[in-house]
């Protein structure tokens, strides 16, 4: 296995939180710094991943059986992981990754129906030491960000609920892992989230 020089940011969040652009301007402002920056999403990132986004999000994937569910997520990050993440942190590169293990930990297994030490122990197999040096959670109330969601896919079309619980996961896994997850709070202007990002990334570089 190559020997890891990169940097390894993942952000995270519920629903309309902003993650995207927000992985965006990221990626932007450390390229201006003179970093090489790999930006991906999850699910995706490869031909593979991007057919199995497609099945875990069309809403006429219907309920697909949780275990199966989770080992699709689990099949397009080893993918990702294998063919983009550890290549390009073995090239020394900042990978930005818009979601990753603990958004399966939060969806499939918090406010999901898999048992959370099964998440984890395969999380543990998929990623084999992988492991984010940071992430930015992006936190906003639930009602804020569904309001942000235009054409809702599976996940965003299940009740407030099921979202309550995927924010309470969250802060959750920041309290558990205080020094790798830092929570930004996200219902702000885009600006105002962004700075509060790049002095996170800036505070973790020194
Ligand atoms: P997202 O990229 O936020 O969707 P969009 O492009 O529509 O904003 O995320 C895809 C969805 O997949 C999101 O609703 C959360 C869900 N998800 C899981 O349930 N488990 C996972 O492991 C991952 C990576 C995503």
């Amino acid at each position: 296995m190559s020997r890891r020089r990169g940097l390894f940011i993942t952000l995270e969040g519920p629903e309309g939180a902003g993650k995207s652009t927000q992985a965006r301007r990221l990626a932007g402002w450390l390229r201006r710094r003179g970093r090489k920056v790999l930006l991906t999403r999850e699910p995706g990132g490869t031909p593979i991943g991007m057919k199995l986004r497609r099945i875990l999000l069309d809403k006429r994937s219907g309920n697909l059986d949780p275990l199966v569910e989770l080992c699709l997520y689990e099949a397009a990050r080893g993918e990702l992981l294998r063919r983009v993440i550890r290549p390009a942190l073995a090239a020394g590169k900042v990978v930005v990754l818009d979601r990753f293990q603990d958004s399966t930990w939060v969806y499939q297994g918090y406010a999901g129906a898999v048992d959370r030490k099964l998440v984890e122990r395969l999380g543990t197999v998929v990623l084999a030491g992988c492991e984010p040096d940071l992430t930015l959670l992006l936190d906003l109330p639930v009602r804020r960000g569904l309001a942000r969601v235009r054409r809702p896919n599976r996940f965003e079309a299940k009740p407030l609920r099921f979202h309550e619980t995927v924010r309470r996961g969250y802060l959750f896994l920041s309290r558990r892992f205080p020094r790798r997850i830092r929570r930004i709070a996200a219902d702000r202007s885009l600006q105002e989230v962004q700075d509060a990002i790049q002095r996170e990334v800036e505070r973790f570089l020194r």
